[in-house]
């Protein structure tokens, strides 16, 4: 009786372990080969001024850190201000902010996105009195005065790849793809050739002040990277990004790396779980003839 009840319990565990590894090689495989990797990180800002704990402010930030998640599962943009105007929290307890989810994202993964930033924010910029946090495929943003919808053209971040040299051809296409993307009124993809690129406004700038945005950002990109294969130029309101099919891209080398990293994860993991079986049953056919106890 004893015995069988001990072999019952190590099936189980087998059992078990067949079915965890059985998940864990289904749920990498889902997030395998998507689109976007959009909880990439690009740059985070944060203000030196720091809050309380237990403050008003923090109250009216938690409200608006879980305003954006609610959101982002009905829009790819929203603004907010929090403790604006009331008088039962002090004036400088307000809370003004935004996201911006790129436009080619599925509202599912905008709300995964914007999860991700919210958790990450608080880590990156502890008690911070404002905020700004990008991720590849989505961007938040809080301060404690009002800036939404305010023109602010200021550089926030850039890359810029090695240098193409004497390939007339390549910058030719380049222009043609910036000249273009400097005209979109929000999200815009285009390309020339084996050029490539994407620009984006957030959402508080209206069309005319979106494309001003962008023609900015596309002169920053020209001065700051000259030559550069590829180059991401980021301002306060809009990005410029191209690159060129082949040169392309530290981030999504960077994702490349984390595939191969969850297929050996993957790998380990079966093997393991493998391994701990066939240890199991040798040691269990063993033990059967006395007592089938580990
Ligand atoms: C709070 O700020 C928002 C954003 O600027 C503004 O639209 C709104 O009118 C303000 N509310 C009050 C009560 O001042």
């Amino acid at each position: 009786m004893v015995k069988s009840l001990h072999f019952h319990s190590t099936r189980k565990a087998i059992l078990a372990l067949r079915v965890s590894s059985l998940f864990f090689l289904f749920s990498s495989l889902s997030s395998h080969g998507h689109p976007i990797k959009a909880h990439i990180f690009i740059y985070a800002g944060c203000s030196q001024e720091k809050f309380q704990p237990s403050s008003p402010f923090e109250g009216n930030l938690n409200s608006f850190l879980s305003s954006l998640v609610s959101s982002s599962s009905q829009a790819l943009y929203n603004s907010f201000s929090m403790g604006n105007g009331s008088s039962s929290t002090p004036a400088d307890a307000a809370v003004y902010g935004l996201y911006q989810c790129r436009g080619d994202l599925k509202i599912l993964d905008c709300s995964r996105c914007i999860e991700s930033a919210v958790n990450q924010i608080g880590l990156v910029c502890p008690y911070s009195y404002g905020a700004s946090l990008q991720l590849e495929g989505c961007y938040v943003r809080y301060e404690h005065f009002d800036f939404l919808g305010k023109i602010d053209t200021s550089l926030r971040y850039k890359k810029c790849s090695k240098s193409v040299s004497n390939d007339v051809e390549f910058f030719r296409r380049r222009d043609d793809v910036l000249a273009d993307l400097q005209g979109a009124i929000s999200f815009r993809v285009s390309s020339s050739g084996l050029v490539e690129g994407f620009a984006h406004c957030v959402g508080d700038l209206n069309p005319t002040d979106c494309s001003s945005c962008l023609a900015d950002a596309v002169g920053k990109l020209k001065t700051l990277c000259g030559s550069a294969a590829a180059a991401d130029v980021f301002l306060a309101q809009c990005y410029v990004r191209y690159w060129a099919s082949g040169y392309y891209d530290l981030s999504s080398d960077s994702s490349n790396e984390d595939d191969v990293g969850k297929t050996v994860a993957i790998i380990v993991g079966v093997l393991a779980g493998i391994a701990v079986l066939i240890v199991l049953l040798s040691i269990c056919r063993k033990a059967m003839s006395n007592n089938c106890s580990y």
